[in-house]
């Protein structure tokens, strides 16, 4: 995700901005900029791609050693600088941060998305300004411009009543060269208290060279950082105290908040990887006139060639393959259409049978992998008309899919991947949903119904994570075991099929997924002592049937466990451990029953004295075959 960096001292700050920039790589981004208000008033640089592109941009125009002064470039004590994950708008140079407005006086960094940006571009350009990028941050530059008669932190408090979404501000103004100001609304972002100086960032680790004493922005927050002083204000505009915190991490902590892996990391993020997904699609009760929720994919169009299609098909690899699967069964609950979830490296080679009418849906967390852009350009080939799920704004698969639905969980830099999934599965059953109402198979009360569960969704994984140490304790005793089988039954053994993938390729254990109505016809001969077998069962109606796989395998002296929900006690006395989840429909229950799981893969992976980030033989992203 993006990252956000600022300065306000006696130093030079155009280095102190470069390197705090450099410490925020990690998060990944795709292009990069700074602003620095110096002699020659706000200077702004930014360029798309590497880090280094920007670093070499701006050492061609800072001052040289014998230069006039006056000619001195990006030579200024204050300014701001970003590293962007593209979301509105693909990298390119002009969609990069900083962005200004039309004055070229106000510049502003942004992490998080404005989810009315086009209503507020609408009424700016009804009032002549002209936009020059195609990111949603840019109309923040522009509206506190609008509002702006000479003080800066009003006008900023005017323009953020207008915004809507989530964002972490960094904003300076030419004609205020005592104040650098930062905003947070759900988007991460930290101040810096130093001694003559201030600075804010995105996160701990490009702080630490200059000091270990924090303030933590929350929610609604606004900091005005001068050299000697930082002030906080609510949205009200009071003053309100904050307490300095200190930082005892060292800087390769820091740069996973405080968690020993990546992966850790971002298994912890999906609650709020979950909401970002979720919330810019579903249009509130009360809005367009309606009084129940509704879904809005513009982004993917649902338009009448949609009614022509008789077969969706789901085309992916790996763990996005699981989740091809779980719309598959999404897709056949919801809209009751025939749906193919296609391994793409199978696809690419079978010969497949295609109708155009045929919907194709292809996944990919990088959108590079080399058998799913081929199993793209097949369908292409053929006439087929390409929707992506994706994670990477302007990659291969988002540039050559026809329409683009993106995931918005930040970054994922572990090769094992989990927040990924879950934003997957959210927009499998989004356009599920949608499809299944738009054929008449859902009521608007029943669209209305799923949408609000999906709605808790978040706080319910979240309720989930918080159960870590049960799993952490339960994989310190089975973290050797040498066979680990996950069994469950639709959506449960689409998650399965997930678990083992999670917990061979992090821990290197044997582990297989298996239909539980299949272990009679050969896989129960696997079943001893030596095995742990783990229970989805979440899908109510095949509870019994799932109680007799259990007993199964426990008769033949296999360790079991269960996940469930937590208000069922049906195998209390048949499972050797029970893990629990909050009520949700049947349906949704892959988002809450994998976090289990992916914990469970991690702590083993731990246990066994491997980095989970960076499992053996495999890489984030197979761009080759
Ligand atoms: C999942 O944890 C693995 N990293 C791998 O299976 C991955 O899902 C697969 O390579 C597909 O990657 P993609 O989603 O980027 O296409």
């Amino acid at each position: 995700m993006c990252g956000i960096v600022g300065y306000i001292g006696v130093r030079e700050a155009t280095p102190v901005l470069l390197k705090g920039l450099k410490k925020l790589e990690y998060r990944g981004y795709d292009s990069a900029g700074i602003a620095v208000l110096g002699g020659r008033g706000l200077e702004v640089c930014k360029t798309k791609g590497a880090l280094k592109n920007l670093e070499e941009k701006v050492a061609a125009l800072l001052p040289r050693a014998d230069g006039n002064p006056q000619e001195a470039r990006f030579s200024g004590t204050m300014g701001i600088g970003h590293t962007r994950w593209a979301t509105h708008g693909e990298p390119s140079d002009i969609n990069s941060h900083p962005h200004t407005d039309i004055s070229g006086k106000i510049a502003v960094v942004h992490n998080g998305i404005i989810e009315n940006h086009g209503k507020i571009k609408e009424w700016l350009s009804g009032r002549g300004v002209t936009f020059r990028s195609e990111t949603d941050t840019e109309v923040i530059a522009h509206l506190i411009n609008y509002y702006y008669s000479g003080d800066i932190l009003a006008a900023v408090r005017e323009a953020l009543k207008r915004l809507e979404g989530s964002y972490a501000l960094g904003i300076i103004c030419e004609n205020d060269r005592d104040h650098l100001i930062a905003v947070r609304k759900e988007s991460p972002l930290v101040i810096g208290r130093g001694q003559g100086e201030n600075l804010i960032a995105s996160d701990v680790p490009a702080l630490l060279e200059y000091t270990r004493e924090v303030y933590y922005l929350d929610d609604r927050e606004i900091a005005f950082l001068s050299r000697d002083s930082v002030e906080f204000y609510n949205e009200e505009g009071e003053r309100i105290h904050k307490t300095l915190s200190h930082i005892d991490w060292d800087a390769a902590a820091a740069e996973k908040g405080g968690y020993e892996h990546f992966m850790l990391k971002e298994i912890n993020e999906q609650p709020k990887a979950l909401t970002d997904t979720l919330r810019p699609r579903v249009i509130p009760a009360g809005n367009d006139g309606h009084s129940l929720r509704s879904v809005n994919l513009a982004e993917i169009g649902f338009d009448s060639s949609w009614a022509k299609a008789g077969r969706v098909v789901i085309c992916a690899c790996g763990t996005a393959w699981h989740a091809s699967m779980v719309g598959k069964y999404a897709f056949e609950h919801f809209a009751r259409i025939p749906a193919d979830a296609e391994i793409a490296s199978e696809y690419r080679y079978r010969n497949p049978i295609f109708d155009p009418h045929d919907i194709f849906i292809i996944i990919s967390q990088s959108g590079e992998t080399a058998d799913t852009l081929a199993a793209l350009r097949l369908a292409k080939k053929n006439g087929g008309r390409i929707i992506a799920i994706t994670n990477v704004v302007g990659s291969t698969l988002a540039r050559e899919a026809d329409l683009v639905m993106y995931t918005w969980a930040g970054p994922e830099i572990a090769v094992a991947s989990t927040k990924a999934f879950t934003t997957q599965l959210m927009c499998v059953y989004l356009i599920a949903l949608q499809f299944g109402y738009l054929r008449g198979k859902l009521s608007r009360e029943e669209l209305d119904f799923y949408i609000a569960a999906l709605e808790k969704i978040p706080a319910q994984a979240q309720a989930v994570l918080t159960n870590k140490e049960t799993i952490q304790r339960f994989a310190s005793l089975c973290f050797n075991k040498s066979k680990v089988f996950f069994i469950g039954r639709l959506f449960d053994y689409a998650v399965s099929l997930e678990s083992a993938l999670k917990l061979k390729e992090i821990s290197y254990t044997h582990s297989e997924a298996f239909a539980a109505g299949e272990l009679k016809h050969g896989p129960i001969a696997l079943a001893d002592e030596s095995t742990l077998v783990t229970a989805l069962c979440t899908q109510e109606a095949l509870f019994d049937k799932m109680d007799s796989n259990i007993k199964e395998v426990k008769a033949r002296k296999a360790s079991t466990a269960v996940i469930t929900y937590e208000d069922v006690h049906h195998f209390d006395q048949t499972a050797g451990a029970v893990f629990r989840i909050p009520r949700t429909p049947d349906c949704f229950t892959p988002m809450l029953t994998v976090i289990p799981c992916q914990l469970y893969a991690y702590y083993c992976s731990v246990l066994r004295g491997n980095d989970p980030d960076k499992p053996r033989n495999l890489a984030k992203s197979v761009t080759v075959e």
